[in-house]
């Protein structure tokens, strides 16, 4: 206990000792805030919520964890809150968050919440998870859409093609593009990239009805159907258009073999389109945004929430400064025109945004209509994070095995059962 104690008080003067303020803004102490948006694009959104809490006098103590979809960072968070010491505020994504809720860990921020009404401007999804207990324990800052499909404009114009609409279109256009020497497909061959692949597959074959019944309520016997065997099936000529050095590649490092036409395409969410503004090229002209093969019509989401961590008295007020930020319209307008993303309030206008923006701001309202707006399980909004890990080995494996279809879907249900 004692060590505990000492641990918290150390880290306490070590907080205070960093927060230097600069002179013209009054102090208001400050907020250190883990994430994992280190690439070019992600750090360009995050330093619009720096600047705009540094112009109100809350201190940023930056703590980037590096690492796609935030599996490191999750193991960082961990080891701080568990020794006693947790940040101000954690980028966490849906199911993360209600875990680190239900183990007691975050504040209340219904101080903020309360008088700016945010119940009315979050959109229902969002809520169920910044929410616990009646009560917001996390900002939602944007809804990112996994199901995208990247193209170079200038490969497809040259060789004549149209971006695929469905997974046949896409083996022709890959067998086409293959043929002429040309690398079809971007991919970094990590787990949460995989996977980010496989809801595509998922959804574009078996459409959204199989995708609720196999992806969000883990049926075992549409996950160990025929519809699965020809999901792996589609799996494994995907990894036939992915170069030799795929393997633990990022996936911004991806997203830039598109740009600069070392690759045609690149199934990713729309964090890739920060990186395509980063690197000063314009999505929807110089890279094309569709929907993932066969997923028209449906629209996948995650969102990055701030999660705030019950801090104590002496921290609480930077944290209610930084929450309120978080959800004003102007920053949610600024901060997603730089990350790719859209606003997760209901009320920031469309304008500025790009087609692609606009497409998404669209194509989620008509989702929602439909009932086939649905959380990405690669990106923590469909299965708690057991289940989510336990499909990811069976993803990766079979992507770099010799592994069968039918094995895989096997391997599949075992693993489901075996998390659950
Ligand atoms: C997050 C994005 C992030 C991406 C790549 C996703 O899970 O929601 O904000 O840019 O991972 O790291």
């Amino acid at each position: 206990m004692k060590k505990l104690l000492l641990g918290t008080v150390c880290a306490a003067v070590m907080a205070s000792a960093a927060a230097v303020v600069p002179a013209h803004a009054q102090s208001k102490g400050s907020v250190e805030v883990m994430h994992w948006w280190t690439s070019g694009g992600e750090a360009a959104a995050v330093g619009v919520l720096k600047q705009d809490l540094e112009s109100k006098g809350v201190t940023w103590q930056d703590m980037p964890v590096a690492g796609g979809a935030g599996e490191a960072a999750m193991t960082a968070l961990r080891a701080r809150v568990t020794s006693g010491n947790p940040p101000t505020a954690a980028q966490l994504l849906g199911m993360s968050l209600r875990a680190w809720a239900e183990e007691g860990f975050l504040g209340d921020l219904s101080e903020v919440a309360e008088p700016e009404g945010w119940d009315s401007v979050i959109p229902e999804p969002l809520q169920a998870f910044a929410k616990y207990d009646g009560h917001y324990v996390a900002a939602p800052v944007n809804i990112h859409r996994p199901n995208w499909l990247w193209s170079n404009a200038k490969i497809f114009q040259d060789n004549g093609l149209t971006p695929p609409k469905t997974w046949e279109e896409f083996n022709q256009v890959a067998d086409a593009l293959k043929a002429k020497g040309i690398q079809p497909l971007a991919h970094g061959g990590q787990n949460w990239q995989d996977t980010t692949i496989f809801d595509d597959v998922v959804l574009g074959i078996g459409g959204p009805e199989f995708y609720q019944k196999a992806i969000i309520e883990a049926d075992p016997e549409a996950l160990g159907s025929d519809t699965m065997v020809q999901v792996f099936d589609q799996m494994r000529k995907i990894r036939g258009y992915v170069d030799p050095n795929f393997s633990g590649r990022d996936w911004n490092l991806a997203t830039a073999m598109v740009i600069n036409g070392e690759a045609a395409m690149q199934l990713m969410g729309d964090w890739a389109k920060g990186e395509i503004i980063a690197a000063g090229k314009v999505p929807g002209v110089d890279i094309l945004c569709t929907t993932a093969p066969g997923t028209e019509g449906s629209f996948l989401f995650n969102t990055d929430f701030f999660a705030m961590f019950d801090v104590g008295e002496e921290r609480k007020p930077a944290q209610l400064i930084m929450a309120s930020a978080a959800m004003s319209p102007s920053f949610q307008e600024t901060f997603n025109l730089a990350k790719g993303s859209i606003p997760a309030r209901t009320d920031v206008p469309g304008d500025k945004f790009d087609a692609c923006g606009k497409q998404s701001m669209a194509d989620i309202k008509a989702a929602q209509e439909k009932g086939t707006l649905m959380g990405s399980l690669a990106h923590g909004h469909a299965q708690p994070p057991a289940i989510q890990g336990a499909i990811f080995d069976v993803v990766t494996n079979h992507f770099n095995s010799d592994q069968s279809s039918a094995d895989a879907a096997k391997a599949l249900v075992d693993a489901v059962a075996a998390a659950q």
